[in-house]
């Protein structure tokens, strides 16, 4: 069996966890509105047309924002068909996705279901066929708290309230030439800097995000930012990045390495922005935006040319149905957002329902968990205070996609007003682990959860004939002298969550922490 060493220290905090980057996304595509949210006629319903088993799942993974309403869908929206009395609402081409929209779900519907399920709306606003006009008018309707034309409208629609939606995209993915109205980096600079500064005329506090590059293979990645920043730096507060991962060809050993490659691309926009930052003489920082990040068999729905024919309604498109290996790379993601919570502010599980999502449903019948949904939720459960960036000693095995790859990731959070902690663990080889984690700077009191996720098939899934196959499973984790011990199964994911140590008297807490320093030198030899 290899073993690794992974020392956590409060020395080592990155910054404090962003509720944020346990968001999700809600798009105009597939059955991820119609049939995964909304379903009127389902068993479950509310008097809203939403799916209460799906809102069960919602709440239970703990997502904080949702990007909405799209994507792709977004650049050829017309955000006033989905408002207003559901009988005038038209039906409309969506090119996309080559599908039919109804609009029935629109952003009143949207932002009540966000309510709902307790979570901040993200809303995007459409640069591929619209403009800065557009903008402002969505922006009024679903902020504007009323006395003028359109949130008047909205009053008269129901919506008393303002939305007040926070964070807004400025278009989706404007570098990809698959976009509708798909411009050049300094077309977009031009457009996004004109709509941020506009937006931001009618509130200052909103935050904004710039489109960023739609992967790091993209052949723009880097210059595209730079472009796009130096144009919009004043204006906008967040650069986005999206990122989607597949085992290629059986390559199981470089798939599992992916967080290597998100890694790259959050270093690379770092120091992109921080280039326009200091070549422009400015004080604040762009942080990133990660609103699009999964598992996503791309390659499965290129071949199998699934844009649907003869435009249909919510059309089964993406619902890729996730493995073991899957979630271990999803937890493993996390860890790496994690990391990196000082510049990444904000993230997005793409997508949320049936759309490669870790809630699937069938019309008319269940609701399930796919095996990623339980990394997302127990992360976002337990990742609490601040993130701590570890020391992990670990051997390394080799891949044909990232060079050699550390078999063994961590990263930690504390909460100092608790005194509580959690370590989240991958183990991206094939062969066991056993680790000693060395929590002794810490002062916890013992393991109150040690859970995993893995299996003696990595390629085990979870459907709807068997929606329990995969779960997460207790493990054994013993605390012993600030030491945890735990082994780590092949290609598994790990979450520890540490209870404060209530009996310690402070002289007894730092007897035990001189008594520690003499066996770390211990555990960093492993
Ligand atoms: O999430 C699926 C699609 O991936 C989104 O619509 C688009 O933004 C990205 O290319």
């Amino acid at each position: 069996m290899a073993t690794a060493n992974v020392i956590v220290d409060r020395s080592q905090g990155v910054a404090p966890v962003q509720r944020r980057v346990f968001g999700s996304f809600v798009e105009h595509l597939g059955r991820c509105v119609y049939t995964g949210i909304y379903e009127p006629g389902h068993p479950t319903v509310d008097e809203h047309g939403f799916r209460g088993d799906v809102l069960a799942l919602v709440r239970e993974l703990g997502v904080s924002t949702i990007r909405y309403p799209g994507g792709n869908f977004v650049s050829g929206y017309r955000w006033e068909d989905g408002v207003g009395p559901l009988a005038q609402r038209p039906r409309r081409l969506d090119l996309a996705w080559h599908s039919l929209e109804t609009n029935e779900v629109g952003l009143d519907e949207f932002a009540g279901w966000c309510r709902l399920a307790g979570c901040e709306p993200m809303l995007a606003v459409n640069l591929g066929t619209r403009g800065v006009q557009e903008a402002l008018d969505v922006l009024e309707y679903a902020n504007h708290p009323g006395g003028t034309a359109l949130s008047d409208q909205r009053v008269a629609n129901g919506s008393t309230e303002p939305h007040d939606i926070r964070m807004w995209c400025l278009g989706n993915e404007m570098d990809g030439p698959w976009q509708v109205g798909h411009l050049s980096a300094g077309e977009y600079g031009a457009l996004a800097a004109k709509t941020a500064a506009a937006m931001k005329m009618v509130d200052p506090t909103l935050e904004l995000v710039a489109c960023g590059s739609s992967g790091s293979q993209m052949p723009t990645f880097g210059e595209w930012e730079r472009v796009v920043l130096e144009a919009a730096y004043d204006h906008v507060d967040y650069i986005s990045a999206h990122a989607y991962y597949q085992e290629h060809d059986g390559d199981l050993d470089s798939f599992l390495a992916s967080s290597l490659d998100m890694e790259y691309f959050i270093e690379t926009v770092v120091a992109t922005a921080d280039h326009v930052r200091y070549k422009l003489r400015k004080e604040r920082a762009i942080a990133i935006s990660f609103d699009e990040w999964n598992v996503w068999y791309q390659s499965r729905f290129e071949k199998s040319g699934t844009i649907a024919e003869g435009w249909p309604v919510a059309p089964r498109l993406l619902e890729d149905v996730y493995s073991v290996a899957d979630a271990v790379v999803v937890g493993s993601l996390l860890i790496t957002l994690l990391k990196h919570s000082d510049r990444v502010r904000s993230a997005s599980l793409a997508q949320l329902v049936n759309v490669i999502g870790p809630i699937m449903t069938e019309p008319g019948g269940p609701a399930w968990r796919q095996t990623t949904f339980f990394p997302f939720a127990t992360t976002a459960r337990l990742a609490v205070g601040q993130v701590l960036k570890p020391r992990v000693e670990t051997g390394t095995y080799a891949t044909a996609r990232h060079g050699d790859a550390p078999m063994v990731d961590a990263v930690a959070t504390h909460d100092a007003a608790t005194g509580s902690a959690a370590v989240f663990l991958v183990n991206r080889s094939r062969e066991a682990a056993g680790v000693r984690i060395d929590v002794s700077d810490l002062g916890v009191g013992g393991v109150s959860e040690a859970l995993t996720l893995a299996d003696a098939d990595p390629y085990a899934t979870n459907t709807r004939e068997q929606p329990d196959r995969v779960q997460l499973r207790a493990t054994t984790a013993v605390l012993t002298d600030g030491l945890v011990s735990v082994e780590l199964p092949p290609v598994s994911w790990t979450a520890l969550a540490l209870a404060p140590s209530a009996e310690l008297s402070p002289i007894s807490a730092a007897h035990s922490r001189v008594r520690l320093a003499t066996t770390r030198w211990w555990g960093s030899r492993g």
